[in-house]
């Protein structure tokens, strides 16, 4: 698809999503949701529409867009791994973790594949200590993981997209 008309389609996309909810400031944090899901990210055209469509200053959009860990403005990967970096995960390896998924996809935390696949972040703990070092794919909590369970993971989950996202 050319460039222009996959920025139509996605302008299209962007003002569906927003027209689902009433012109009102309140839905802001709300069509921010749906439009991250459909995303992956937060597009500026989609906080530039949704400030339009509830006539709020395109700032207060920003700053909320940035105040949520849960928003991103930059495009993430269509599976987004977290590791998790709290004291027990930490103690028991997570930063071999990290390492190897560095040596299996070249990313570091806060990068994406170049394919757009994966995006990795860390997180504090995720309240599953008894099963550190804990990784999430998406929607999917991994236990006890390992190296050479890690590239089972990423195998399992390349190419996947959140399968919400695909109904949609
Ligand atoms: S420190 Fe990782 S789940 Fe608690």
């Amino acid at each position: 698809m050319a460039v222009n008309s996959e920025q139509t389609a996605d302008r299209k996309a962007m003002g569906k999503i927003i027209n689902r909810y009433p012109p009102e400031r309140r839905y802001i944090l709300a069509i921010m949701q749906d439009l991250q899901k459909q995303f992956n990210y937060l597009p500026k055209d989609a906080l530039q529409m949704t400030a339009e469509y509830v006539n709020t200053p395109m700032s207060v959009v920003y700053s909320m867009a940035t105040f949520y860990k849960a928003f991103s403005l930059v495009p993430k990967g269509r599976v987004v791994l977290k590791t998790c970096d709290g004291t027990a995960c930490h103690i028991k390896g997570s930063n071999i973790i990290i390492d190897e998924i560095y040596k299996t996809l070249g990313i570091r935390p806060g990068e994406t594949t170049a394919d757009g696949d994966f995006s990795l972040e860390t997180v504090n703990c995720l309240g599953a200590c008894a099963l550190a070092p804990v990784l999430v794919a998406n929607d999917r909590v991994y236990p006890k993981v390992t190296p050479a369970s890690l590239r089972e993971i990423i195998e399992e989950n390349r190419g996947r997209r959140d399968e919400s996202t695909e109904r949609e």
